[in-house]
């Protein structure tokens, strides 16, 4: 019988001047980025957890410690494609992805599009099931007065048996 699993991730940072806002490995135009030790993109975090989690892997500081100075201003996409192989490699595939990124400003919508499509190659999916929702914060709590950007993700994994080994 095929297996079927979920699993959920989030991720947060710290809005900073001089740095780039990175979203799903898109760089969004604006004025101000995220800051953090690796390029900050949480939405390329929340979904690698969503993935680990599903597998049950652990999470992304496991894999890819921020004391480690081999990950240090390192390309999310990274982190992304790794959990991408350590699912596989467990006879998994991916089912779908759905995600909210809840960010004052700037709008997003108009780079959906490509957050979607550069999500799903790194994921190795065609872009239509890969979602990504925006929001604001209605101007309430850290996201709201813009210090702070949360992404949330969950991924949906299927296994048969005869992916991993006729069990
Ligand atoms: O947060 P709120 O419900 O007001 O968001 C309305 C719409 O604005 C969202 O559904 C989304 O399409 C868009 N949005 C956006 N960029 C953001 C926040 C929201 O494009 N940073
Ligand atoms: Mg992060």
């Amino acid at each position: 019988m095929t297996e079927v699993r979920t699993g959920l991730g989030w991720d947060t940072h710290r809005i900073a001047p001089n740095r780039a806002l990175i979203l799903g490995g898109v760089t969004i135009p604006s004025e101000f980025g995220l800051e953090g030790h690796s390029d900050a993109d949480i939405l390329s975090h929340a979904v690698t957890d969503a993935l680990l989690g599903a597998a049950g892997l652990g999470d992304i500081g496991m894999h890819f410690p921020d004391t480690d100075p081999r990950w240090k201003g390192a390309s999310s996409d990274r982190f992304l494609a790794h959990a991408v192989a350590l699912v596989r490699q467990r006879g998994f595939t991916i089912v779908n992805i759905d995600s909210t990124v809840i960010l004052e400003r700037p709008k997003l919508k108009d780079h959906r599009a490509a957050i979607r499509q550069t999500l799903a190659r790194t994921l190795g999916l065609d872009a239509e099931r890969v979602s990504v929702k925006f929001k604001t914060a209605e101007r309430v709590g850290p996201v709201g007065e813009g210090k702070s950007a949360e992404a949330q993700a969950i991924a949906t994994i299927q296994r048969s048996p005869a992916e991993h080994g006729g069990v």
